[in-house]
């Protein structure tokens, strides 16, 4: 037998194999692709950006507290399935980048802050934005969802932080959504059971609560028609078009100007919040499908107890709803925050280490 037999067996037994892995590699490297990676991960952990205390807030608790994050949007993510880590404003990149490495996706909430505020709500979205993008480029699916205030800003910052809104009149205005003809082909509509889109299409279900937002020329203005999908528009109490909810073309980005959060779980009165059967549906579609894109996202943390230490269960909710505030309950974190992580001490023991810089 020649010797060169075993040599071309093994070639072309080598190039079967690497065939095969090329093929069923889970690796997605083309942002083409990006979109087909598989839903297996079953126990997603998303992670939901604080921002600075709202002056009511900050009259009703005392001044003590440096942000919070409104738990109605902790729940959602939590309906939908997945747990919640807070995410800190005011820390670096390189905190954004370690936390982002343990997460399978970050929820921007709704609120009112300046974006040009130091060391605040923007500043961290920026970091994320970007650390988000050059996941995504790497073929490591990282999912982003902006509510309001978040849609503003993630919009804000693909513009490169250029300020493109305009004024709107939307303050407690229940609306149905008016579908552009693209959300039938959208990620975010596609598999929509019609139930939902009929409720959404007919219903004025959607909560509105917006003194800014973006008209479809903004977006054209600023090219960001070119980067973002718009799904449906709104008119507000002035007859002005805005867009209500859009999703990017290249990466699992998703924003809507209205709240699916509150008609679940905020109950302010006389505020055209609908909590009907029909509006509950609806607002439980968008948590269910975010989560489902962060169950594509396969980022974890060492181990359960390395997971516990970060968890919003460290922290306890205030009844801020019962002081006039327009969420019912309300996480406030003081300047010096921090994720609850247990160190072991020189004995051996574990000790709760508050307050400790990890990053
Ligand atoms: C996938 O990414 C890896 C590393 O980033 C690179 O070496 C490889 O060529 C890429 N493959 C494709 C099909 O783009
Ligand atoms: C933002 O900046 C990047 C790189 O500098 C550029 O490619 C992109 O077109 C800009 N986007 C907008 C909407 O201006
Ligand atoms: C946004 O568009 C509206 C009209 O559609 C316009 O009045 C407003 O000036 C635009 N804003 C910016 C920042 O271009
Ligand atoms: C609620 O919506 C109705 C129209 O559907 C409007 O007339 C009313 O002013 C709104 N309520 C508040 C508190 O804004």
């Amino acid at each position: 037998m020649s010797k060169t037999v075993p040599f071309t067996l093994l070639l072309l037994l080598f190039s079967i194999i690497k065939f095969h892995l090329i093929k069923c590699g889970t690796i997605i490297n083309k942002s083409s692709d990006i979109f087909s990676a598989p839903a297996i991960n079953d126990e997603p952990i998303i992670g939901v950006l604080s921002q600075e205390m709202t002056s009511y807030l900050r009259s009703k608790y005392a001044d003590q507290y440096h942000s919070y994050i409104a738990a109605s949007y902790v729940k959602f993510i939590e309906g939908g399935g997945a747990r919640v880590v807070p995410v800190w404003i005011g820390k670096d990149r390189k905190y954004y980048e370690d936390i982002m490495s343990k997460l399978n996706g970050i929820l921007f909430p709704g609120g009112a802050v300046s974006f040009t505020n130091r060391n605040g709500y923007a500043q961290a979205g920026n970091h994320i934005y970007k650390i988000a993008t050059k996941m995504n480029n790497n073929g490591d699916y990282f999912p982003l969802w902006g509510t309001c205030l978040g849609f503003e800003l993630i919009t804000y910052l693909s513009a490169n932080r250029t300020e493109i809104r305009t004024d709107c009149s939307s303050h407690s205005q229940a609306l149905p959504l008016e579908f552009k003809s693209s959300f039938k082909k959208s990620r975010m509509f596609k598999d929509a059971p019609d139930r939902v889109i009929k409720v959404l299409k007919d219903e004025a279900v959607t909560s509105n609560f917006h003194t800014f937002c973006l008209t479809e020329k903004n977006m054209t203005d600023y090219h960001l028609d070119s980067i973002w999908r718009v799904l449906s528009v709104n008119n507000d109490w002035n007859g002005l078009t805005f867009v209500s909810t859009i999703e990017h073309r290249q990466y699992p980005f998703y924003a809507v100007q209205f709240h699916p959060e509150k008609n679940i779980y905020e109950w302010v009165r006389n505020k055209n919040i609908s909590h009907t059967s029909n509006a509950i549906i609806a607002s439980q579609y968008f948590a269910e499908f975010f989560v489902n894109e962060a169950r594509k996202s396969h980022h974890h943390f060492i181990d359960s107890k390395d997971e516990d230490q970060y968890m919003i269960y460290n922290y306890q909710a205030e009844f801020s709803g019962a002081k006039g505030a327009g969420f019912e309950q309300t996480y406030l974190f003081p300047e010096e925050v921090n994720y609850m992580i247990r160190r072991k001490n020189f004995k051996g023991q574990t000790k709760k280490v508050d307050n400790i810089v990890v990053f």
